[in-house]
Formats: C-alpha cells, sequence, structure tokens
C-alpha cells in the first residue's frame, strides 16, 4: 500500500504541497492487516487471549483509533497515553498501565479500574495503600531476570515475589492478582520460552499460595522485517567492516563505527544498530513461540499448556502492529560538498525526527525526484555516495553517518522519503530544537478512488477488515488496481 501510494505520480509532492514539509505519513489499513495476521495465529492456538497496542511505538490518534476499533486492548505508560486512549473510546476494562509509576499517576490510576503492570515492590504497596477495601484493582507482576542474563532496570527480581506475595495476602479484596508479566526486547525465541516457563512455574507458586492467577502477559518484542533480502545486508555490514580497516571506499561519516571496536587490523563488537537482516515476520515469530514445546511439561507446547491451564495469554506489541505502516517525508534544500570530497544531501528534517534512541538507522531513503525536473537529470554519472544532513546547526545533526547510495544527484526541491519510520523512529526522540515545529503527522487510507490523506487527529477508521480471506482479497485487490489515483483528499 505504501510503495502504491509512492509510485503514484506527483502524489508525495502534492502530500507535501497541501499539508507541508516535512511530514510523517502513517497507513492504519497496514496497521489492522498487521493485527489481522497475529490474530489469526492467535485464534488458531488459543482463543483465551488478549491483545494490548503498546501505545509507545507511536503517538498518532489513528493506530489507536483504529486499535480501538478493531478491538484489541490498549497497553499505556503514561498519564498521557492513559489519556490519549481515553478518548479514542478505550473502557479502563480495556486499558493496560505498563511501566514505572510515580505518586502522581498511581493516585489516577487507583481510581480508574484499569489493569496495573506493577513494576516493582513500591508501587504494589503504594497500590494497596491508596485503594477503597473492596476496590479489587487488578494487578500484573512484572518479572525481571527470567529467561535472559541480561539485567533490566524493569519489573521485580524472582527474590522478590514471596514479598509480592505476603503483600497481596495481606491486602486481599483492595489488590486482585491476575497474573505474571515479562517483556523482553530480544528476538531469541530460546529466551522468551525460558521466560514463559518461569512464569509458569511462578503462577504455581501462586496456587501453593492460595492465590488463582490466570493471566501470563508475554509482552512485546515481536519484530519488523526491514529487508527482503538478508544475505545482502549482511554483505553490507562485511563492505562496512572491511571499509573500517581502511580497505575500500569509506563508508561512514566522521570514522564512526556503529559500535564496533576496531583495534590489531580487526573489528570487533557488534553494531549497535538494529538487527535489519531478519525476516522472520512477527506473526511466524509468534507461531513458532505458541508452538515451541516445554520440556518441564512433557514436550507440550506454550499454547497448549496455557490452554489446559485456562491461562489466558497477553500481548502488547508494539513495532510488530506499526511495521511498514509509515514513512516520513522530507525535502532536498541544498547538496554541497565538504573538505574531504563527502556529499551532503541538506534536508528540512532533523535526525531525531526519524531515529529512534540515536540509533543509526541503516535503512536507506528513497529519493523522488521532482517532476519539473527529472526528465532532463543526469543519471550517466552512475551511482552517487552522499550522506544526508538534518536542519540543525549542530555537527551530529546527520541524519545518515552511513554513506547511502543513489542513482544520481538530488537536486533542490525532490522529495525524501524516509521508509518504515512509524515504530518509535517518529516520535521516540522527537524535539523541538532551534524552534523548528514538530513534523506533521498525516494518515493515510486508500479508497476504491485511490488515495484519502486526512491529519492524525481527523482520522476516523472505516469498516474493519475482518477474515485473513477478506485481507487476503482486499491486498490482491490493491496490487491489482489500475485505474489512476486522483487525488490527495482533505477533510
Ligand atoms: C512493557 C512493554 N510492553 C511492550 C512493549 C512494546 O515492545 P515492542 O514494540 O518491541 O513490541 C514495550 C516496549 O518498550 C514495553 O516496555
Amino acid at each position: 500500500m505504501v510503495r502504491a501510494f509512492l509510485d503514484t505520480p506527483g502524489l508525495a509532492a502534492q502530500t507535501q504541497a497541501r499539508f507541508g514539509s516535512p511530514v510523517h505519513l502513517v497507513f492504519p489499513q497496514v496497521y489492522s492487516e498487521n493485527l489481522l495476521r497475529l490474530r489469526a495465529v492467535l485464534e488458531r492456538r488459543l482463543p483465551a487471549h488478549r491483545i494490548c497496542y503498546a501505545h509507545k511505538v507511536n503517538q498518532s490518534r489513528a493506530f489507536v483509533r483504529t486499535a480501538e476499533r478493531d478491538g484489541i486492548a490498549v497497553d499505556v505508560a503514561s498519564p498521557h497515553e492513559l489519556s490519549s486512549a481515553l478518548a479514542a473510546g478505550f473502557g479502563p476494562a480495556r486499558i493496560e498501565v505498563t511501566g514505572p509509576k510515580g505518586e502522581t499517576f498511581l493516585r489516577d490510576l487507583v481510581e480508574r479500574g484499569s489493569t496495573i503492570n506493577v513494576d516493582n515492590l513500591w508501587e504494589l504497596g503504594r497500590i494497596a495503600e491508596l485503594a477503597h477495601d473492596h476496590a479489587e484493582i487488578p494487578v500484573l507482576l512484572r518479572v525481571s531476570g527470567i529467561g535472559t542474563q541480561q539485567v533490566s532496570r524493569f519489573g521485580m527480581p524472582l527474590a522478590q515475589v514471596e514479598q509480592a506475595f505476603d503483600l497481596l495476602s495481606a491486602q486481599r479484596g483492595r489488590v486482585s492478582f491476575l497474573g505474571f508479566a515479562f517483556h523482553l526486547d530480544s528476538g531469541d525465541l530460546g529466551e522468551r520460552v525460558r521466560a514463559i516457563d518461569a512464569c509458569l512455574r511462578l503462577i504455581e507458586q501462586a496456587y501453593d499460595r492460595g492465590f488463582t492467577p490466570s493471566v501470563l502477559d508475554i509482552g512485546g518484542g515481536f519484530r519488523q522485517v526491514f529487508t527482503a533480502d538478508a544475505e545482502q545486508f549482511d554483505a553490507y555490514v562485511l563492505a562496512l567492516r572491511e571499509s573500517l580497516l581502511g580497505r575500500g571506499e569509506p563508508m561512514t561519516w566522521g570514522n564512526n563505527t556503529f559500535g564496533y571496536h576496531v583495534a590489531g587490523g580487526a573489528v570487533h563488537g557488534t553494531p549497535v544498530f538494529h538487527k535489519y537482516a531478519n525476516t522472520v515476520p512477527a506473526d511466524r515469530m509468534l507461531a513458532d513461540l505458541l508452538d515451541a514445546p516445554l520440556e518441564r511439561h512433557g514436550g507440550r507446547t506454550v499454547a497448549q499448556v496455557a490452554g489446559d491451564n485456562l491461562l489466558e495469554l497477553w500481548l502488547e506489541p508494539g513495532k510488530a502492529l506499526a511495521d511498514h505502516a509509515g514513512v516520513t517525508l522530507a525535502t532536498v534544500e541544498f547538496v554541497k560538498e565538504v573538505a574531504d570530497g563527502s556529499v551532503l544531501v541538506h534536508v528540512d528534517l532533523s535526525r531525531d525526527a526519524v531515529t529512534p534512541a540515536d540509533q543509526e538507522v541503516m535503512v536507506d531513503p528513497i529519493l523522488l525526484p521532482r517532476a519539473d525536473v527529472a526528465a532532463g537529470r543526469d543519471c550517466a554519472t552512475g551511482p552517487v555516495g552522499v550522506y544526508f544532513a538534518g536542519r540543525l546547526c549542530l555537527e551530529r545533526d546527520l541524519i545518515t553517518n552511513h554513506k547511502v547510495w543513489l542513482s544520481a544527484r538530488p537536486q533542490p526541491g525532490d522529495v525524501v522519503v524516509f521508509p518504515n519510520t512509524a515504530a518509535y523512529h517518529m516520535d521516540l526522540s522527537a524535539a523541538v530544537a532551534s524552534m523548528h515545529p514538530l513534523p506533521a503527522k498525516l494518515a493515510v487510507d486508500r479508497t476504491p478512488d485511490g488515495f484519502r490523506v486526512v491529519p492524525d487527529a481527523d482520522y476516523e477508521p472505516g469498516l474493519p477488515v475482518e477474515s485473513p480471506r477478506a485481507l487476503h482479497a482486499a491486498t490482491r485487490g490493491a496490487d491489482l488496481a489500475t485505474g489512476p489515483v486522483r487525488s490527495v483528499e482533505a477533510l
């Protein structure tokens, strides 16, 4: 759908002409399709489940409205995300509150009846103190240090769970203990299976203590697919490592090593950028997890053990729902050469608007040449290696610190597309620096007549795509659509 939008001559430029540049575009229909695929996996294996959209992945109202319309729950991690969920129509019963919470937020939450995913013992104690006698505030205990060796700053260590049980026992009536939660960032199947097994043990312990937990919340962390060809990306990384050793053409700005350590004629360590070579989509990752055998349970699968024990599986996907559901459009201001011969393409956007937590984004921008000068372009010079530079007066405002090869030298006015930016890239780090306003956010729908583009805040989802078969038909129809895409229509 995004490809079709970008391939429609003049549509990106028309969108900018109407709404300004830079702009973030979100595609809620792509979000719905991602959701449908996850749901299909769950429904086949484990009808008792709950998907909580992790709102933190994007501030888009269109995504939250779509989640509400599609009938899932939402995971909010701040008072502002909570307000956004309520405004989008979520009732308290469909809201789960995650992350560490301070006093003010907790005081508000004990009045609401939403599920509180408790981060630590202090939080649990405060909830019990603030709650009314028969409030029955639903809580999950988030545990950490399970499945992985890595220490996390979130959740409570296993050693504190007995203390949590004591507190819950003393506060029955005020607090209702639903079950356990964890969240792992890693894409490793084994780690997640170990974490699930550890939670099942905890559930057994809880039963021994007289509780009846019924929820197992496995968090998010389901991966995105940025590249179709993992081998090409691996070859790129190999070339990058060679260039860091001074072999071949320089590929990075200012000796940036992306976290690699170069010493003794070798490149050591792992890069700080995302694992872009992943080609396993989130739905397959989820299916593999649910189908994974649990040794301690006679080889029965995760789904079977959860189902047999009447457990409800909760998920908190963020990036898996936003995958390929957004792009960012900027405009080339000018192109210049610097002292070492590097070519800089200046755009009207800064690094933080397309970069999560300052990590290098290795997905290259796409250039859409301005229609009026596209015809006269000299492409005969072959690919040109450039760095994209941001609009701030900071040396560090390089949008790409790795060299990007383009088929021709860009011209002022060309549209630059940053692909797949909906998950964390758009909002996580974005700052109002040098008084530049944040890029506007727009929602794009595909309609029988073409595309409809509206401000994100005004977006209302249409009818849901109801079944995988409907999704297939809808996708096939989109591929075959031949009619001209007519206009950018603002409501
Ligand atoms: C508790 C929790 N749940 C869910 C998520 C969403 O993770 P992802 O976007 O990787 O699915 C996060 C992300 O930080 C999180 O902290």
